[in-house]
């Protein structure tokens, strides 16, 4: 969406991984200190997004939307400035029908989603400094056009209400999973392509609920060519610092998103993170690749259903190089400069975990173990056509 903001893809941290419903200011403040007291904000992360449950279940006297009055009784533009006077923006979430997420699921109470506020919502978000909404579907009812109706609702009752902000969107919960059917980058700044992820290696499903690290890699590694500055598919937050999955799992899981040009949005405790979660977090080469102007997608150069190789071109001509093993036994992942987009017989290439550097006359190669992922920046040489884009998913009604 050329709405002027998320022209790399957003960084930051949402509560709903973690905390779910258990939100409040008192929470989210802390959460905010945290962000700058671990070194996030420098290393990069933007946004505090309040995700569902911290509306009061019912509109005022005028329908206008109001913070829960005891879970946030300082109210939602005192947090806003909380957020903004420690340097990062403020996010928060709605959902486009009557009820949001857990409102469906009477995990909370009420039914305070947008629909027939979308003006009066935008405008009030607007007024509380939002820089970041994230807009959910909660519903198994409605096609796919009802959902670009109803979504450009609102991206259009945004950018009336004259603020930029980010516009992220999912379309899939209790739904039929229409994230990956279309490209949303004319709806929206990012997109969901896949239900909720979970702190899982492989959930064992790519069209339901929840679902694994490698499940949404697969979901996502066909749509690279819809990735652009503004528009980004959203393979959900980061379950890194959340337990269930190896170091090497966690790795790979961040360095994926980040050559994915998924926006990278934290979803752990961030008062309580250890070494390796921090580690992981704040690489500043995966940063680099993640936050690079030309704000491509890694395509994939190939795939044996083990060795899964992914290339991202970057602005200065260098090329992000992923070799992901996705099998359960270390090996040795192999490509070519030529066959990831460079010409010339002589290149660097910089190890993004371990920052060492080594020379290439043209092959790239490592031992990768199960489940992990090797990155390297590969410089040197010159440019060739970019890897080829994979095809993306259109719906039968759509044409090409
Ligand atoms: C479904 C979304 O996918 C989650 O990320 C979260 O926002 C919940 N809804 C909140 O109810």
């Amino acid at each position: 969406l050329d709405n002027g903001v998320a022209r790399t893809p957003p960084m930051g941290w949402n509560s709903w991984n973690t905390f779910g419903c258990n939100i409040n200011e008192t929470l989210i403040r802390q959460m905010t200190d945290a962000m700058v007291s671990s070194g996030m904000r420098d290393a990069g992360y933007q946004y505090v997004v309040v995700d569902d449950c911290w509306m009061n279940p019912n509109r005022d006297s005028a329908g206008n939307l109001q913070g829960d009055p005891s879970r946030f009784p300082s109210g939602m533009k005192a947090l806003g400035d909380y957020i903004h006077a420690r340097g990062l923006k403020f996010g928060i979430y709605q959902g486009p029908l009557d009820k949001t997420c857990a409102q469906y699921f009477n995990s909370y109470p009420g039914a305070t989603g947008a629909q027939g506020h979308e003006a009066q919502d935008a405008r009030q978000f607007a007024a509380w400094g939002v820089d970041y909404l994230k807009y959910d579907w909660c519903s198994p009812s409605g096609s796919i056009d009802d959902q670009v109706r109803v979504f450009a609702i609102m991206r259009d009752a945004l950018a009336a209400a004259g603020r930029p902000i980010v516009y992220s969107i999912n379309s899939n919960s209790v739904h039929s999973k229409t994230g990956p059917q279309r490209d949303w980058g004319d709806v929206a700044n990012m997109w969901r392509t896949t239900e909720d992820i979970t702190n899982t290696w492989n959930s064992g499903q790519t069209n339901g609920y929840p679902m694994g690290i490698q499940n949404i890699v697969d979901v996502t590694v066909p749509l690279a060519g819809r990735a652009k500055p503004g528009a980004f598919n959203d393979m959900d937050m980061l379950e890194v610092g959340r337990g269930g999955m190896t170091d090497t799992e966690m790795r790979s899981h961040f360095a994926l998103w980040a050559v994915m040009a998924s926006p990278l949005i934290a979803g752990n405790d961030l008062r309580s993170m250890n070494a390796a979660t921090q580690t992981i977090l704040k690489n500043a080469n995966l940063i680099g690749i993640s936050q690079d102007p030309l704000a491509r997608q890694a395509s994939q150069v190939s795939f044996d259903g083990t060795r899964r190789v992914l290339a991202k071109p970057l602005a200065n001509g260098d090329v992000a190089v992923a070799l992901f093993n996705q099998g359960s036994a270390t090996t040795t992942v192999s490509t070519t400069a030529a066959a990831v987009g460079k010409s010339g017989s002589s290149f660097t290439l910089r190890d993004a975990w371990t920052d060492a550097t080594s020379t290439s006359t043209g092959a790239i190669s490592a031992s990768v173990p199960a489940h992990g992922t090797v990155v390297y920046r590969v410089s040197g040489g010159g440019t060739t056509t970019p890897p080829p884009t994979p095809t993306t998913f259109r719906l039968r009604s759509e044409s090409a």
